[in-house]
């Protein structure tokens, strides 16, 4: 933990005077499909914070279980729980800072909802922040912390890399970057909120990497917890999200994360399109006929992967996929052209094979970001 007094005072004004009975501490409970729960963290958040003044923020993304259904019947109860139920979106670190922004209090928590964290360390982590550390993070990797609750060799394997990859570019020491249990001033959640990636798994890295400057942190220790009720939503696109969360950061987000996301994409599509090509050919077509097949295989390629990894936040399903599909095809096939045309000039004009090459490659992609992400998948 860094104590670095000389890192300067990083609330900049005083708050307000809470009335009495006003929350001191949210804690934002992203949940999907956590029903079954939901009472229980409720009711251990009671016994663990009784004699402050609290509020569970649940924010929940229209779980088809009715998560946001079993978090009402407990708020019409109880004054100190509320729902947050979004439509037609998905993502735990949007569900996480959207929860965060809704407080009021002094203090922000974020704690999963599948009772894998320890929530008897909030007291611990409270008292570090009013002695005046900006940050209280649960941790694992601390003395005193373990990560029992980590099913199997190659979730401990891959969270250990995650964690060695985060901290190559931290800028302060953190032992496990990869918590979803922390702590902060209310003040500076909202100062650090628009400077968000707000993609993926990863919200706290996302606010270490994003804050202005280095924040001073306390890490407590905690016991990851197995989950008892209900299933893990790791998957294989949120370990995409990951890394691209890192380059985003890395590069000081100057270069905008879809299009870096669209050009990997785009790279893929020229190995889908290399192997069409060899299979047409394989099955007896010319050349210009495997081009053309080929063509049309990794533009669909293209779309959907970029619909389910670039867009994933905004996919298009139903009708809207066919039509998006359609536009797709056309945007690159104006893109194609763009760039053979674009080559063609410098080539004539004595510019060799490989620059002419590239530059075309490289206005066909951004035509492509530029145009697919407005009329493709804007709104
Ligand atoms: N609203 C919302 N939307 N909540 C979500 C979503 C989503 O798209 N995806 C996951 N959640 C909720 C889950 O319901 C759970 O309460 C919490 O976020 C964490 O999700 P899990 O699926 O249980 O994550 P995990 O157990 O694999 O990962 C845990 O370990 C990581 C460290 O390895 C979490 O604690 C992470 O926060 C932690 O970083
Ligand atoms: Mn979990």
């Amino acid at each position: 933990a860094v104590t670095d007094a000389a890192l300067g005072p990083t609330r900049s004004r005083p708050l307000a005077e809470a009335a009495p009975g006003a929350p001191v501490l949210t804690v934002v409970i992203p949940c999907y499909n956590e029903r079954a729960n939901v009472a229980p963290m409720v009711a251990r958040l009671g016994a663990t914070l009784e004699g402050l003044e609290w509020e569970a923020v649940f924010v929940d993304d229209n779980s088809p279980d009715g998560t946001a259904a079993a978090v009402r019947e407990i708020a019409r109860a109880d004054r100190r729980v509320r729902c947050i139920r979004r439509v037609g979106r998905r993502g735990l670190s949007s569900a996480v800072i959207e929860g965060a922004l809704s407080s009021s209090a002094d203090f922000v928590a974020v704690i999963d909802g599948d009772l894998q964290h320890d929530e008897t360390r909030l007291p611990l982590m409270l008292a570090a922040l009013r002695e005046g550390y900006d940050l209280a993070v649960g941790s694992r990797h601390v003395p005193g912390g373990d990560s029992e609750g980590l099913s199997g060799a190659w979730r401990h394997r891959l969270s250990n890399t995650g964690i060695r990859a985060a901290q190559a570019i931290l800028p302060v020491p953190l032992t496990d970057p990869m918590s979803g249990f922390f702590m902060l001033p209310r003040p500076l959640f909202e100062e650090i909120a628009p400077r968000l990636t707000s993609q993926g798994f990863k919200v706290l890295l996302d606010i270490v990497l994003s804050s202005p400057r280095p924040l001073r942190v306390k890490e407590v220790p905690m016991r990851f917890q197995p989950r008892v009720a209900g299933e893990s939503k790791l998957d294989v696109l949120i370990l995409l999200q990951f890394g691209a969360l890192l380059l985003d950061k890395a590069l000081h987000g100057l270069v905008p994360l879809r299009f870096i996301s669209f050009g990997l994409v785009g790279l893929l599509g020229v190995g889908v399109h290399l192997a069409a090509l060899a299979a047409a050919g394989a099955a007896g077509l010319t050349f210009e006929a495997a081009q053309v097949v080929a063509t049309l295989v990794a533009m669909l390629a293209n779309f959907g992967l970029n619909n389910s990894i670039t867009y994933r936040q905004d996919r298009l399903r139903g009708a809207r996929f066919w039509r998006g599909l359609g536009l797709f095809v056309l945007v690159c096939g104006l893109g194609a052209v763009a760039n053979v045309g674009v080559a063609n000039v410098i080539y004539t004009s004595g510019g060799g094979w490989t620059f002419p090459a590239l530059l075309g490659a490289a206005i066909g992609m951004v035509w492509n970001y530029a145009i697919s992400a407005t009329l493709v998948w804007g709104r």
